[in-house]
């Protein structure tokens, strides 16, 4: 079946009071999930959580109004998923920074529908000739969300072959914030990090994240909650996160932001990337026949 053909995705998948397909911004393939718990928005295209909104809470993560949505582009904003690989391919400049599994086309596998009144998905990331000659391995990928009071994501990584591989890789979401003089990322405190704005040089965190420049780090070593602390918002995301050993924080800032055209004027202030991963020391080696599963749990709390 074509995985983009709406009338045939509706007959086989759509559920009343969950989940139907229709197209989204740009033409692309969406799953639009509303529930009695939140409301959501999936592309195809990447098997890209575009939206969460719990009911009565402004939406929960952060989605460029001035992105591109277009097939083959990565959305700006939402949780990218990086895969096989988390920024420049290590050996080949050419291939695409985060790997391809966010610019190519994934199926619906399944849906339903769970007595809590959570609407669950699942995903199959689609093998074509120009990813096998990206990626020569023998492996299966799904991703499998549930939309509810909180938002779950799951990447399943299969290993069908005969010799090991290695794999980088992210949930590489944008939270949505009130304005970022007004937050604090907690949960990294002591970690060891590299930062990427001063060569790659291994610092130690001291106290909160607060940002007030460009900063992209990956912490590594750490399977800790993130919690974003919006005090502009008046509420507190939790991260939790299982088989992830790295975490990125990124804000690019004011020129950043600018040259990559896509963020609109300001449009960094009311975001910041805390990315569930296996990055750079982290990455994963998967043995034949193993599966590996990286979870980020997302939810929302009251801030005191
Ligand atoms: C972050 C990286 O994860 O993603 C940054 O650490 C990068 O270095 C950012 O700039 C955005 O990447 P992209 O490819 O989505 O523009």
């Amino acid at each position: 079946m074509e995985s983009n053909d709406l009338s045939a995705l509706n007959t086989r998948f759509a559920i009343p009071g969950h989940v139907r397909f229709k197209e989204g911004p740009g033409g692309l393939a969406v799953a639009e999930i509303a529930n009695t718990h939140a409301e959501s928005m999936i592309a195809l295209q990447g098997a890209h959580v575009m939206t969460w909104q719990p009911r009565g809470q402004e939406p929960v993560l952060w989605l460029s109004r001035h992105g591109k949505f277009a097939p083959g582009k990565s959305i700006r904003g939402g949780v990218p998923i990086c895969w096989p690989w988390f920024g420049p391919h290590a050996t080949d400049a050419s291939l695409p920074g985060h790997g391809f599994a966010r610019t190519v086309m994934w199926e619906v596998k399944e849906t339903g529908a769970q007595p809590d009144g959570a609407t669950f998905l699942r995903f199959g990331l689609i093998e074509t000739d120009a990813i096998r000659a990206q990626w020569p391995h023998s492996s299966s990928v799904e991703l499998l969300v549930t939309v509810g009071a909180e938002l779950k994501v799951e990447l399943l990584t299969r290993n069908s072959g005969g010799a090991s591989f290695q794999l980088g890789e992210a949930f590489h979401t944008y939270f949505h914030i009130s304005d970022v003089a007004d937050m604090a990322i907690r949960g990294l405190e002591g970690c060891a990090y590299l930062d990427k704005v001063e060569g790659f040089s291994r610092k130690i965190q001291q106290g909160a994240v607060v940002i007030g420049s460009e900063v992209d780090r990956v912490y590594l070593d750490t399977g800790a909650d993130c919690l974003i602390d919006d005090r502009g918002l008046k509420r507190r995301i939790r991260i939790a996160k299982r088989n992830s050993r790295s975490t990125v924080v990124w804000n690019p800032w004011t020129e950043k932001a600018e040259k990559m055209g896509d963020f609109g004027p300001q449009g960094h202030r009311g975001m910041v990337c805390v990315e569930t991963a296996n990055a750079l020391d982290n990455v994963v080696t998967v043995t034949p026949g193993a599966e590996h599963g990286l979870l980020a749990v997302i939810s929302v709390e009251a801030l005191e």
